[in-house]
């Protein structure tokens, strides 16, 4: 019997952030959209990712702050973590957010496929459902979004009970009284720092000389490994994990630097090394769909070397972000329906949910002198700003990277309370090509977090008002 067959104008493989925004977007302009999802819509982000880490983020940050009620005259006698309320609100607020998806997918009549795809021909996919059924979808024009998956370092004993991914960190029954994170990215950092909450004793291990190499500038990633230390958190650089082996009911992690080797016990390790496109067993090399690496190859409008195929989010590389995926799939269904669209990656905010929160965009201070540009830059602390006072969150700054002479903002990195909300202004400026003249006379409300990036502006011409005078 032959698979029954399913036509639309735009397919769409992979439902997450990318993909889901890709056929709202699609339908919306008219198109019939076929949408196929092997699990449930949201992909990673919803289901696995940004949705439920920043559920935990934000139930621990209250846990923290209620330790510290004091500080502000309030008493809490007693404050704890509970630990099976905390997961049933985390699977309620996904289970929302999916059910929302899927409610807007509905009313766009963007018709939802549940299976695995792989590619039969470039305008074709074929569809398993996992439970013998197989369908056919073709389509005019196709938008892959398959994602990406953890990346597994081959380090011995990473099989181990005990040894978990992102996804396996997110259901957390007991705390462990020792954990150790692989990984002193985003991903490790953020888990690192929910965990430290709970009440464990962290270890991070990281191979580079530097934590969140590449996701943030420099000094404020220097900043905040001191902070993290100060705080009891043992983060090490060049450390590189060798093994994990168990013993009895701990886990013992090997790692080496400078030719030293260190073994560091703990109940639960963590591995957060990165993340891969998500591209093997689809047959798109088999079909002549050009690659880079792991990746799919694309063009600046998203486009394929295969003709009417673009690709977007995760699976393209580079920055592994879902709001990135949720702009290439506005690109791509623009672009799937008649558009010219182009993508423009010099504005990507990257936010890191750790405790202070970390946000960047745009060039930082290296990038921007490696660029040959003349640069001057500015910084305000969070310490001279009454709103972080008020919140008792007064560690962080403010960094402004601006060409000299224009005083144009090339890239904006914020630690401190909320950044990862403020930095939404920065990519304004960086994306609209605001000079800090722009941003120093733009009236900001008073007493508010914002006036650290007033203050900062006001900085480029040495005129910062609430800061003793050097
Ligand atoms: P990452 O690339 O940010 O960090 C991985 C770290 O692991 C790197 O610093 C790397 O040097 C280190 N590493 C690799 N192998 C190692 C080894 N054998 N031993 C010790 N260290 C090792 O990747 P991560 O944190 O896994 O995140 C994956 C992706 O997800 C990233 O693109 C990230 O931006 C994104 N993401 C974004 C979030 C956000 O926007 N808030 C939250 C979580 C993830």
């Amino acid at each position: 019997m032959s698979a029954p067959q399913y036509n639309a104008d735009v397919a769409v493989l992979g439902g997450g952030p990318g993909g889901y925004v890709a056929a709202l977007v699609a339908a919306q302009r008219g198109a019939r959209v076929i949408l196929i999802e092997k699990e449930r819509v949201g992909g990673t982000c919803l289901n696995v990712g940004c949705i439920p880490t920043k559920v935990l983020t934000s139930a621990t940050e209250f846990l923290v702050r209620a330790k510290r009620a004091g500080d502000f005259g309030v008493s809490i006698p007693q404050v704890a973590a509970d630990l099976p309320a905390l997961m049933a609100f985390k699977r309620d607020t996904v289970d929302q957010l999916v059910g929302g998806v899927e409610q807007l997918l509905k009313s766009r009549k963007v018709t939802l496929i549940q299976g695995t795809a792989r590619m039969i021909k470039p305008d074709t996919f074929s569809i398993d459902d996992g439970k013998g059924g197989r369908q056919e979808v073709s389509a005019q024009r196709m938008i892959l979004a398959p994602g990406s998956i953890t990346a597994t370092p081959p380090i011995p004993g990473s099989n181990l009970p005990g040894v978990v991914t992102s996804t396996g960190a997110l259901d957390i029954e007991t705390v462990p009284a020792r954990m150790v994170v692989i990984g002193g990215g985003v991903i490790g950092l953020e888990f690192a720092c929910i965990y430290e909450a709970l009440g464990s004793q962290l270890t991070v291990l990281e191979m580079t000389p530097a934590i969140l190499l590449g996701a943030t500038d420099e000094a404020i990633a220097k900043r905040l490994h001191l902070m993290l230390r100060r705080r009891g958190m043992d983060v090490r650089t060049g450390a590189v994990v060798q093994r994990i082996e168990r013993i009895g009911e701990t886990l013992r992690v090997f790692s080496e630097t400078n030719g030293a080797e260190t073994a560091t016990d703990c109940e639960l390790v963590l591995i957060a090394t990165g993340r891969w496109p998500n591209t093997q067993g689809m047959r798109f090399s088999e079909l002549g769909l050009r690659m880079n690496g792991r990746a799919i190859a694309v063009d600046e409008q998203l486009a394929t070397n295969l003709p009417n195929v673009w690709a977007i989010g995760d699976a393209i590389g580079g920055w592994m972000l879902a709001h990135k995926a949720m702009v290439d799939g506005r690109v791509a269904a623009e672009n799937a329906t008649g558009g010219q669209r182009q993508v423009d990656y010099r504005c990507v905010p990257n936010v890191i949910f750790t405790r202070p929160e970390v946000a960047s965009v745009g060039l930082t201070e290296a990038q921007a002198r490696a660029a040959g540009s003349k640069i001057k830059v500015t910084q305000f602390p969070f310490s001279a700003n009454p709103r972080a006072r008020i919140l008792g969150e007064s560690d962080g700054m403010v960094r402004l990277i601006c060409e000299g002479g224009s005083g144009r903002v090339l890239g904006v990195h914020m630690m401190g309370p909320h950044v990862t909300d403020l930095i939404a202004e920065g990519a304004l400026a960086v994306q609209t090509g605001a000079t800090a003249d722009d941003l120093a006379w733009t009236t900001h409300a008073h007493p508010t977090l914002p006036e650290a990036m007033l203050e900062a502006a006001l900085g480029f011409r040495d005129a910062a008002i609430h800061i003793h005078s050097r």
